[in-house]
């Protein structure tokens, strides 16, 4: 999956010939699964149509602030559509526009865009090598940068003039390639490798019966799945559940029953950095499972349990430097329990869900969380989706550790 999948981006294209290759710009980020919306200036139409940009991506395409054509016309609204963007590109960017953001004229709807956005600016530059090299446009690509808005530098080659030099726009693969290698490096967690337990653990009593509880996996999941957006490589060791995931940065590892996950934690431990651990372990099992199917001929049947091992706790006897952060489902007494739990297992954040709470616990797509960290400092949220509370845990850790 790519980091663009899923991020709302805008397209500025603008009165260069390499507009034409912004229809296959706007193919490559839908196919990486981006939602796009485009702005031309009102020159680059002359380029390319806005009916291609419109159908490939999907969505109307804006060039004036309102639709002249249109006697009931509606007031594009410039600082909305900014503020809808995760980054905005601007691809081709020509001389002319890059010194009007140079100087803040905002005398076109790109611009008023421009000025209102507070998301990522990139600007693929395309014109002829002479106007290339001009000092006014290379002093607009000293001033651009300072702003903070990242070059995607053009490349050498044979112009639209016949000249050959630098000044062609760089290819649409290779501006998509930039653009994720400088979201990837500039994610949070990047090069951090998690480790994340999710979902029951069944026990078993004879080969068709076990002992399980509610648990769905959903938190650990969201947790994998928010933390691997931000850039971390996730081990997820997950009991039996039915979500599932595909994430090139999550590697899945299937158990069933406590013993196993207890191994496969201990297989990744030492490689990770961070390991949360989330899943609803079985605190028992049963001493002996039975080989065959166990007949009902008694009118009562005991099973005896014992204890499983802790996996938590048994991290916490050997974590050193990782940062280790476990959960506490609890029902009465939550916040002592809960403290008791992170100093007893020598954690260094502990995650407590209340079954009293509304909208927390098993199988919701909520949760309700309060978070407490070594010193016993307490953080409660409000009820919120899971994959929301995954991000404010992993926002907390990346603040307690690398901030
Ligand atoms: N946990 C674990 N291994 C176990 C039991 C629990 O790793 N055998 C982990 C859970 O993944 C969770 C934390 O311990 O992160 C808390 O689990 P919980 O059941 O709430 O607490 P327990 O320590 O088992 O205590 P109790 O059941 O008595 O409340």
């Amino acid at each position: 999956m790519s980091v663009l999948s899923g991020k709302n981006i805008l397209l500025g294209v603008t009165a260069g010939i390499a507009a034409y290759k912004s229809a296959f710009l706007v193919r490559l980020l839908i196919k990486k699964g981006a939602y796009v919306k485009v702005i031309m200036t009102p020159s680059s139409k002359e380029f390319v149509t806005p009916l291609t940009l419109s159908t490939l991506s999907k969505n109307e395409v804006y060039s004036t602030f309102t639709n002249e054509e249109d006697d009931n016309a509606q007031w594009n609204n410039h600082v909305e559509l900014a503020l809808w963007a995760d980054l905005f590109l601007i691809a081709p960017a020509t001389a002319n526009t890059m010194s009007k953001m140079a100087n803040g004229i905002c005398d076109n709807l790109l611009m008023a865009v421009y000025l209102s956005a507070k998301c990522p600016v990139y600007f693929a530059p395309a014109m002829d090598l002479d106007m290339y090299k001009h000092p006014t446009t290379l002093q607009s690509f000293e001033k651009l940068e300072n702003f903070g808005n990242i070059q995607i530098p053009a490349e050498e080659g044979e112009l639209a003039s016949g000249l050959i030099g630098q000044g062609r726009m760089a290819e649409p693969e290779v501006i998509i390639s930039f653009v994720e290698n400088d979201l990837l490096d500039k994610l949070p967690l990047k090069g951090k490798k998690i480790l994340i337990t999710a979902g029951p653990t069944f026990e078993a009593i004879d080969p068709v019966r076990f002992i399980g509880n509610h648990s769905s996996g959903k938190m650990g999941y969201a947790l994998a799945e928010v933390a691997a957006n931000m850039g971390a490589q996730i081990t997820l060791i997950s009991g039996p559940v039915s979500v599932s995931i595909s994430h090139s940065f999550i590697k899945i590892i299937n158990v069933t029953s406590a013993s196993e996950m207890y191994e496969e934690t201990h297989n990744y431990f030492k490689e990770c950095d961070i390991a949360i651990l989330s899943a609803a372990v079985a605190d028992f099992t049963p001493i002996e499972k039975a080989a065959q199917k166990i007949k009902k001929k008694e009118d009562t049947l005991t099973i005896e349990l014992k204890k499983t091992k802790d996996i938590l706790a048994s991290l916490g006897k050997i974590k050193e430097e990782k940062y280790l952060v476990g959960f506490a489902l609890e029902t009465e007494n939550e916040l002592e329990n809960a403290k008791t739990k992170l100093k007893k297992k020598n954690l260094d954040l502990i995650v407590l869900n209340s079954l009293n709470d509304k909208g927390a616990g098993f199988k919701t797509d909520t949760n309700k969380v309060t978070l407490i960290s070594k010193g016993n400092k307490v953080l409660p949220f409000q009820v919120k989706s899971k994959k929301e509370v995954a991000t404010d845990i992993l926002h907390y850790i990346i603040k307690q550790i690398y901030v």
